[in-house]
Formats: C-alpha cells, structure tokens, sequence
C-alpha cells in the first residue's frame, strides 16, 4: 500500500468560504495559488463546509488556474447530513455511510471541485449504523474506477478502524490533536496510525485558534509561555511550536491549519522541519497536562 504523499502543512477549508471568510472567487484563487506556490499542495475539504457551498466555491477558482491539478491533492469527507436550506429533504442532522450515499457524496465532490480524482476520501465522523464491508464496496468501486486514489475515515476511535481495516485498507485517520487536545496520544488512536501505516492528519491543531487567542485560561497561558520560551530558541512563532509539537510524534502527524490568512500558511510551511527535542516535547506536554508525566 503506497501512503498518500500530503504536504507537510494542510490547508485546511473549512473556514474558506460561508463558515468564515466568505472568500469571493478571486480570494479563493490567490490562496489556492500562493498555497501551491509555498509548497502547501494539499487542501482539506468536506461536503458539508459552507453548508455545501464551499467545494463547489474551490471548485470554481481551480477551473481558472489550468495545470494546477496535478500538481495538488484534494481531501474532502462524506456522511454527515445536514439539514439546511440547500438540503431540504434532511429533517434531523445524521449519517449515511451507505454504499449509494458514500458513491452519490463521492460523484458530488468530483463535479463540485472540478476534478475527475479525489486524492483522499474520507468518511467524516463514525456511524454507529455503519457497515465496514458496505463502506468498503463503496470504496474499492470508487478505487477502481480512478475517482478516488485514497480513502480513510476520520474521528474513528481504534476499533471503529480496525473494524473498516479488516475489509478495506485504511490509509488516513483525520482526528482533533493539539496541546488542547491530548486524548490521542493516550488512546490508542495514532498508536494504531503508527501501527498501520495510517497517516494522521490532526484537525484545529491550534484548537481552532483558542490557544492563541483566549488568554483568560489558566491551561493556554501554561502552553503559551512554554511554548513562547521554545519559540526564541527556534527563532520561529509560538503557533510554530505548537505545530512542532504535532510533528515531533513518530506516527507522522500532519496538521491542517485552518486559517485563511496566506502569510500564516505560509510562516507555518517555513517551519515544517522543525525538530523539537524530546524533553522540550515533555516541556509541552506538561504545560497542557499540569502536571508531570508520571
Ligand atoms: N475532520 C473533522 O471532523 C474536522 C473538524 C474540524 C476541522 N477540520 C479541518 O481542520 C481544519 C482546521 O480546523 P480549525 O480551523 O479548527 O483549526 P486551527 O488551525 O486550530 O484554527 C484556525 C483558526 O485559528 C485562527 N488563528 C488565530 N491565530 C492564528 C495563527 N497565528 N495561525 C493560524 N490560525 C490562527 C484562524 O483565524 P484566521 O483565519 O484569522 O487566521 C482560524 O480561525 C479545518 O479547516 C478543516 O479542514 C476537520
């Protein structure tokens, strides 16, 4: 199984469009290029982003960027059904992760994107209706057929993966990982990635901007300092080290970093090969734990 090959820093889309920037086709453009142009080749999509406006917004600026697609990847997620005004038809918010939903999702994001390959798809949170072996159909006609080059889930907890791995091989596990949230590192989610080989892409690895920008919390201002001490040794940022800090981890955790600001993406790319020391890992650890490692 060949890993897929992302860049060290993901854009991440969520917050592109009518979640966050309301980007206009142009702004869209210039940050798709200037991410290429860094050497941020991979962008984090879901369906559901924008209430479902928002692949399609991406879409749209990469048809006017020609001979830029294969030189991208494009992640993007499946089974969440929101009940907003563009989907009428969903009463409640649910999940499919049936055979026709996973493939009707798939064909969807390839129109809405203006690709005929998605790099990487990933069913988006578990379904506690699912069915590993329908959700692997789903994925192999979707491999075979060149629609799709990877596929994985993401918020799977260990055996919820192990259960889709059994029938398919699962090649990413997008899961919340930061100095805010630590819960990976301790149950067993990116054990099994380093296990496996399954990439870890690690989402709000800034906990959604939180850690830098609340400073009433007693826990950010403990990681702030701690991480602020490291940042004049590495002449670099404090949201640096707290990147550092995710790839530090052997399992090859990648993050995808929300913001929609370019000089952020691009500050954040310069200091991909950062190499943290082990105690100055523990030195962040035990700002966020509080506590020492046993
Ligand atoms: N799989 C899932 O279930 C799931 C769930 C949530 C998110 N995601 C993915 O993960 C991505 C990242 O999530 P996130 O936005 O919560 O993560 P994040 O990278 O931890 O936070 C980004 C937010 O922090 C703000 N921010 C403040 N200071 C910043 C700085 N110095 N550098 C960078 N950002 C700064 C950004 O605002 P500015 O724009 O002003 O910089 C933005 O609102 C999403 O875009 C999405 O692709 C996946």
């Amino acid at each position: 199984m060949q890993q897929p090959t992302l860049s060290p820093i993901v854009a991440g889309c969520m917050k592109w469009g009518q979640w966050g920037s309301g980007f206009t086709t142009g702004q869209y453009v210039n940050m798709i290029s200037a991410c290429a142009d860094n050497g941020i080749s991979s962008f984090d999509h879901a369906d559901i982003y924008g209430d479902y406006s928002t692949e399609e917004e991406f879409g749209k600026a990469l048809h006017q960027l020609p001979g830029l697609r294969n030189k991208i990847q494009l992640i993007t997620k499946c089974g969440i059904k929101m009940p907003v005004a563009s989907r009428p038809s969903f009463r409640i918010k649910s999940y499919n992760t049936s055979k026709e939903y996973i493939i009707e999702c798939a064909e969807r994001s390839l129109s809405n994107l203006h690709t005929d390959y998605i790099d990487a798809f990933l069913i988006h949170r578990p379904d506690p209706l699912m069915n590993p072996e329908e959700i692997a159909e789903a994925f192999t006609r979707l491999k075979q057929q060149g629609k799709i080059l990877h596929a994985g889930v993401s918020n799977f907890t260990p055996s919820q993966t192990a259960m889709l791995h059994k029938y398919f091989p699962v090649e990413i596990n997008q899961i919340e990982v930061s100095l805010l949230y630590m819960d990976p590192f301790h149950n067993g989610q990116l054990d099994q990635c380093q296990q496996e080989k399954i990439v870890p892409m690690a989402w709000s690895p800034l906990g959604g901007g939180q850690l830098l920008t609340d400073t009433t919390s007693e826990r950010n201002k403990r990681i702030v300092t701690a991480a602020a001490a490291l940042s004049d040794k590495y002449a670099t940022n404090i949201e640096n080290i707290l990147l550092a800090f995710l790839h530090r981890h052997p399992s090859g955790i990648i993050p995808v970093l929300g913001t929609s600001k370019i000089e952020r993406l691009q500050s954040a790319m310069a200091a991909a090969g950062l190499r943290l020391e082990a105690e100055e890992w523990f030195m962040l650890w035990e700002a966020s734990a509080g506590k020492q490692v046993p």
